[in-house]
């Protein structure tokens, strides 16, 4: 005697053949697992992405340098690098410091004083970007004996732009200052730039 099964088109789940798939509820059923399964299959495909898209521990670690500032002696200053770019770390003299604050604020191009590019009671330690504001050139001054330029900060060989102690613009095509990166004083003597 032939079953269902023998009257089953190829392919056909012998399963299912014993129900009814016309059953309004059946079919919702099979609606909802189907949508179910493929919105697992979304979200295992977009963790692995989204993952990837977050920042690894040694990505962020990068993204902040520490700076030992023991060693800078009043004058001096050091170049590091802060994501990549370089990053001028200095220790004003008390004439540097006054230079700074004798400047008439009305007549910088762009207008801040050294108490507003530095921190509370360290107005001394000036942290900036060693990144031209022009073009992106690095400026001379940080290292031993380069040419500090005519108002004694930095000066940018490529077209001229001359900083003076505070970082600020003061001749030439840059139209701002030297850019202050988010920094904390962990201690007197070390930073967190970043
Ligand atoms: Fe510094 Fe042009 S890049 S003056």
């Amino acid at each position: 005697m032939a079953t269902v099964d023998d009257q089953l088109p190829p392919g056909e789940n012998p399963a299912l053949a014993h129900e009814d798939v016309t059953d309004p509820r059946r079919r919702d059923f099979l609606n909802i697992a189907t949508v179910a399964f493929a919105g697992a299959g979304v979200v295992a495909i977009v963790l692995p992405l989204v993952n990837q898209m977050n920042p690894s521990a040694d990505v962020l670690a990068e993204s902040t340098t520490e700076i030992d500032l023991s060693k800078i002696q009043p004058g001096q200053a050091i170049k590091a690098s802060f994501r990549k770019q370089p990053l001028f770390v200095r220790n004003l003299t008390p004439a540097e410091v006054a230079a700074a604050d004798q400047v008439s604020i009305a007549d910088l191009r762009d207008k801040q004083t050294l108490e507003e590019r530095t921190k509370a009671g360290k107005k001394n330690w000036l942290i900036t970007l060693g990144v031209c504001t022009h073009l992106g050139c690095v400026p001379l001054g940080a290292g031993e004996g380069e040419n500090k330029g005519p108002f004694g900060g930095y000066f940018c060989p490529c077209h001229g732009s001359a900083y003076d102690t505070a970082g600020r613009i003061r001749q030439g095509p840059a139209p701002t200052n030297l850019a202050v990166p988010d920094y904390v004083f962990n201690s007197d003597t070390t930073v967190t730039v970043g």
